[in-house]
């Protein structure tokens, strides 16, 4: 039975319900709206856990993450099954949720191994300098329902790594994934208490992110949210503060590029997932010479794709989340109708016959403009802003208006236009002949401006934003020496010292 999992316990009365977007007189399970007091439970839990934890040797630690990758691969099916039915993802995308925990529990474990520091030559004789890295302590980690197990897993196999108890306040649209997710770490041998789940909505984040014993928060989600979880932070620290919030991705094509590629990528980066991933190319910024054959394809491939019910292998598209975010994401296409935009193709909520869920079609707008609205905020719906540009350079200067800097993606064969985007867009990820959706595990993964806060998760930095580093200095000269002194040796006058020494 689902509840919130609390120093090894399972514990809870069940008061919300997760339901299935695609027919929502499903019920998948009922789920604890907790507060201070529950949260405050399992971040002693996770305080006590962490102390035994700490003096695990981090490849022990490692061992049993990849205890849990390997469990997770055992249970992919099951486990992409229950992401289609909770958020509605098609089954290769389901898939791939989870494969991204496999792919992360195996590369967070690998660096088990791997240098935890580095060392640097001392400006002194006879001293040795190195950092080393230790962990915070508590971190309290909030994650979105579009990546119900990619993300938890993004954070929770780091923060474990680096010798952190954890507590996951996970969406409350996707409780049950997160608690399948939990219960397979619980399995694979973590150490009770050491991760803990609260379920429940805003109170349970806000008890999370201002618990004086939690010391790292890293938070997927709104910019709204977002804003809100870095103040409660800072008020109630010290706290280390991770943000990965909204993004307004752009793919630019330019004359030049293969057409297919482009059509083929930008039909996955926009309408995949429903258009609902933080990386979503949302805006299609395409040279006048090419567009109208750009839109004029993508527009007939949007238009066949079927939407269905997830888990028919025959899906393309699934519903979108539930009916509010249908609705958010028409009044988007409707304000875009009013500043100006025509609709190419889509443009409506629809149904599909036996799910009882929302549905909303790929939609293509042309004629917008940099300053409209729907090119400026993030829509999480399958809708394609089209604006044309007359040249590269206009084209970054689009891309770079924005005030988020998640993904985005360059057409073109030419190597030094590609390479020239590359270093002038400011964004996190930079795609070339790719769509701005696919990022990998082993990289890092983050934006520039108001998607986050300088942060980076996955890679090597996902570490860091769990741990502090320590610098260490170590003088075995016998003596005192002092550093940022312009000379080693007893002083001399100007006239008694070397040549080579004078200045
Ligand atoms: C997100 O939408 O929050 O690059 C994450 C991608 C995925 C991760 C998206 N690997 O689209």
């Amino acid at each position: 039975m689902p509840g919130n999992r609390i120093g090894g316990e399972i514990v809870g009365v069940e008061v919300f319900t997760s339901l299935n977007p695609c027919h929502p007189s499903q019920v998948l399970g009922r789920f604890p709206d907790s507060g201070p007091s529950e949260v405050d439970d399992a971040v002693n839990a996770a305080a006590d856990a962490q102390l035994t934890w700490v003096r695990v040797p981090t490849p022990a630690r490692a061992q049993t993450i990849a205890a849990a990758g390997e469990l997770l691969a055992s249970r992919k099916a099951e486990l992409a099954q229950l992401v289609s039915r909770e958020v509605g993802k098609v089954g290769s995308e389901a898939g791939g949720d989870v494969q991204e925990a496999i792919d992360m529990a195996a590369f967070v474990a690998g660096q088990g191994r791997t240098a935890w520091g580095t060392v640097h030559p001392s400006e002194l004789p006879d001293k040795i300098t190195y950092t080393t890295r230790h962990p915070v302590g508590v971190c309290g980690l909030i994650t979105p329902w579009n990546f119900p197990v990619a993300i938890p897993s993004w954070k929770v196999f780091p923060a474990l790594l680096a010798g952190n108890g954890v507590v996951l306040k996970p969406s409350e649209l996707a409780p049950a994934c997160a608690d399948a997710f939990v219960q397979i770490l619980w399995d694979a041998g973590v150490p009770p208490g050491l991760v803990n789940i609260v379920h429940g909505h805003r109170d349970a984040g806000e008890a999370l992110v201002t618990h004086p014993g939690v010391r790292a928060v890293s938070f997927t989600g709104s910019v709204t949210t977002g804003r809100r979880v870095a103040a409660a932070a800072a008020e109630t620290g010290p706290k280390l503060v991770s943000l990965e919030l909204g993004g307004k991705n752009a793919m630019i094509v330019m004359p030049d590029a293969d057409l297919d590629l482009v059509t083929d990528g930008v039909v996955f980066g926009a309408f995949g997932t429903s258009g609902q991933r933080c990386t979503s190319t949302s805006r299609l910024v395409v040279h006048s010479d090419v567009a109208d054959e750009v839109i004029a394809r993508i527009a007939g491939r949007a238009s066949e794709l079927r939407l269905g019910d997830p888990v028919d292998p025959s899906t393309d598209v699934g519903p979108v989340i539930d009916s509010g975010a249908a609705r958010r994401i028409h009044a988007y296409v409707e304000g875009a109708i009013g500043d100006g935009a025509d609709v190419v193709c889509g443009g409506r909520i629809t149904g599909v016959e036996g799910c009882g869920g929302d549905f909303y079609e790929p939609t293509v707008l042309r004629g917008v403009r940099p300053d409209h609205r729907i090119a400026c905020e993030e829509v999480f719906g399958p809708v394609l802003a089209v604006i044309e540009v007359a040249s590269l350079h206009e084209a970054v200067d689009v891309v770079n208006a924005s005030e988020f800097g998640l993904s985005a993606a360059v057409y073109t064969r030419d190597i030094n236009a590609a390479l020239h985007a590359v270093a002038r867009i400011d964004t996190g990820i930079v795609y070339v002949n790719a769509p701005t959706i696919g990022a990998e595990i082993q990289m890092p993964f983050g934006g520039t401006k108001h998607t986050g806060n300088g942060f980076r998760e996955a890679g090597l930095r996902g570490i860091e934003q769990f741990s502090e580093t320590k610098t260490v200095y170590i003088d075995h000269s016998g003596r005192l020496q002092k550093a940022q002194i312009d000379t080693h040796e007893p002083a001399r006058s100007a006239a008694e010292r070397p040549l080579r020494q004078q200045v």
